[in-house]
């Protein structure tokens, strides 16, 4: 069912943006999507960031060659991607259910730096067709999975796709973060929660809880945690 809404509650409590009134079994997701990211600026966004300290925190600690493969995880239109360019990584792919976020993405980075694919994380198919990456990022999309099936598509996908001593990078709404984000329910995590759906072949590195402020000026609690994967 699409959202029928022509405008998104940014402010809207305990959720990061859109409307409220949504369960995630009724709603379009590509429509949902798609409407948050035709319906308002980029900055407007409750996700929206411009400080990107708490990820390059646990990328700089990898010491990536600048040719490794990295995949950005329901990338939406994030400014993580112009800062991956800005840093010379070369080989990156940014993948979302919305293809207008990542339409937006490759007219402000320029096509020829990433390479996009429009896919549904809980029904992969392009996805499942890509070689398998060096580090897999993903900021504010795991957490949205809220049936069991979902996740374990999901970390079936991902354990099929990173390379033998590969890193995760999973960035989350903690235990003591929101309960909803664009109106819809969420899946809040802790780096045992974490571990325990990657599986024995991974290991944590690190993990740390950080307040990212929306543009709304409310506070919201991440979970940031690396993982790398036993060869
Ligand atoms: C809260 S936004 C975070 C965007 C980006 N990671 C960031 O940090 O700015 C969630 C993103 O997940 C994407 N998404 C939600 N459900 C998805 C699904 N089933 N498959 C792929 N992407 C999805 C949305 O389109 C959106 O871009």
């Amino acid at each position: 069912m699409e959202n029928t809404n022509s405008s998104c509650d940014i402010n809207a409590k305990n959720s990061c943006c859109c409307s409220s009134e949504e369960t995630t079994s009724t709603v379009d997701l590509k429509a949902h999507w798609n409407k948050a990211y035709t319906n308002n600026p980029e900055e407007k966004l409750g996700w929206f960031e411009t400080d990107l300290s708490p990820m390059f925190q646990l990328i700089n600690q990898i010491n990536l060659q600048k040719n490794a493969s990295i995949i950005n995880i329901g990338a939406g239109s994030t400014t993580l991607i112009d800062e991956l360019i800005k840093q010379e990584y070369s080989n990156i792919i940014a993948t979302d259910i919305s293809d207008v976020a990542l339409k937006n993405l490759e007219e402000r980075v320029g096509t020829h730096k990433i390479k996009t694919i429009v896919d549904d994380l809980t029904k992969p198919s392009e996805l499942t067709k890509i070689d398998k990456v060096d580090l897999w990022i993903d900021r504010a999309v795991l957490h949205f999975f809220t049936e069991t099936k979902d996740q374990d598509t999901y970390f079936d996908l991902l354990k099929s796709k990173i390379k033998d001593s590969g890193y995760v990078i999973l960035a989350e709404f903690s235990l003591q973060g929101a309960t909803k984000c664009s109106g819809l329910d969420v899946h809040r995590y802790d780096e045992k929660m974490l571990l325990e759906k990657l599986g024995s072949d991974f290991q944590l590195i690190e993990a740390f809880h950080f307040t990212y402020t929306m543009p709304s000026g409310d506070p919201r609690d991440y979970i940031y945690t690396l993982f790398r994967k036993i060869a």
